[in-house]
């Protein structure tokens, strides 16, 4: 269960509060993600309570994912201005064998931080911005409750309450190409939030936060697209770290790195330099293993943009020692 912290007063109340919620926008990022790419695409809609419209379940809870990546950036900033250390711990990442015990969960999960966001009671007249900012948040999370529960009422009203995720074919443990699909899809997930942990570390530098959020974004772009392909090979995304329990049901109390190294400018700049060539190491492997077709065009296509970064990087690093006094 999520950590709890009620009343406001201190500087020190506050950056505890938006790292609690931190951790729980950064496991419900993936979590969502991951229940999305473990179900049908185009099978399942629902009818959207406030838009109206006819919404497949899996794009709509993606892009509810992408929405808690944006409250984790923004929560992320402020504790860094507020001179705080943004925590990249997470809450618990779940994957139930239902996809309706998925969204249960879900919408639980909303109900939980929604609740954590309107019951903190700052002392009058504290930190004004960030009520502003938690109220803001809390009421996106109204929105995906209401989504998610439209969702689980579709799946009722359509008989498809008993619906199952993708599961992995068993084979595939011997397939050196999903398997090395999978240890890339993890990095990319690394990287992801390494450079999230920079744009966060150089977030008062805009033009350099905003490069480097560039290729957080690609990263993301290619866990997600990997996530699709690994359907494709008759598999489904993993949870890192995660333990199954005999009814099926996987849990990940560390499903992506906490530590990321880099403590300075310089340091951060360096050492991304390796981490994104020995990516492109993995995917140069990996495109041998896959005959011509789709899959092979899209792993080329993360290949070279990743091999952009290096030069994007290269550049980032050379600039920054030419500048004396640049901290
Ligand atoms: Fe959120
Ligand atoms: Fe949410
Ligand atoms: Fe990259």
């Amino acid at each position: 269960m999520m950590k709890k912290i009620k009343h406001i007063a201190s500087q020190e109340d506050a950056i505890k509060l938006l790292n609690i919620a931190l951790e729980h926008e950064w496991a419900v990022s993936f979590e969502y993600t991951i229940h999305a790419y473990s179900m049908p695409k185009g099978k399942f809609f629902y009818e959207d309570p406030l838009m109206k419209h006819r919404t497949d379940i899996r794009a709509q809870t993606i892009q509810i994912g992408i929405d808690e990546m944006y409250h984790a950036l923004q929560l992320g900033i402020i504790i860094t201005q507020m001179g705080g250390t943004p925590s990249f711990k997470t809450d618990e990442v779940m994957r139930y064998p239902k996809i309706m015990d998925n969204l249960k969960r879900d919408k639980m999960t909303e109900d939980m931080v929604t609740d954590l966001y309107q019951s903190a009671e700052f002392r009058e007249g504290t930190f004004p911005k960030i009520q502003n900012m938690v109220l803001n948040i809390s009421y996106d999370e109204v929105r995906h409750s209401q989504q998610f529960e439209a969702m689980m009422e579709a799946l009722r009203e359509t008989g498809n309450e008993d619906a199952l995720c993708y599961q992995p074919d068993p084979k595939n443990k011997n397939k050196e190409e999903v398997q090395l699909l999978h240890e890339i899809t993890h990095l990319e997930n690394e990287l992801m939030h390494r450079y999230l942990k920079y744009v966060l570390m150089f977030s008062e530098h805009q033009d350099l936060s905003q490069r480097l959020f560039k290729n957080s974004i690609d990263h993301m772009r290619h866990w997600d697209k990997n996530s699709g392909i690994l359907i494709k090979m008759g598999d489904v995304i993993q949870i890192e770290n995660a333990k199954k329990d005999e009814t099926g049901a996987e849990k990940s109390a560390a499903a992506m790195p906490f530590l990321y190294p880099g403590e300075d400018r310089l340091s951060a700049l360096k050492i991304l330099i390796p981490a994104e060539k020995s990516l492109i190491a993995k995917y140069e492997k990996l495109i041998t293993l896959v005959p011509d077709g789709e899959i092979k065009d899209q792993l080329e296509l993360h290949l070279a943009l990743n091999k952009e970064h290096v030069f994007t990087q290269e550049w980032l690093l050379k600039n920054a020692q030419k500048i004396k006094g640049l901290e």
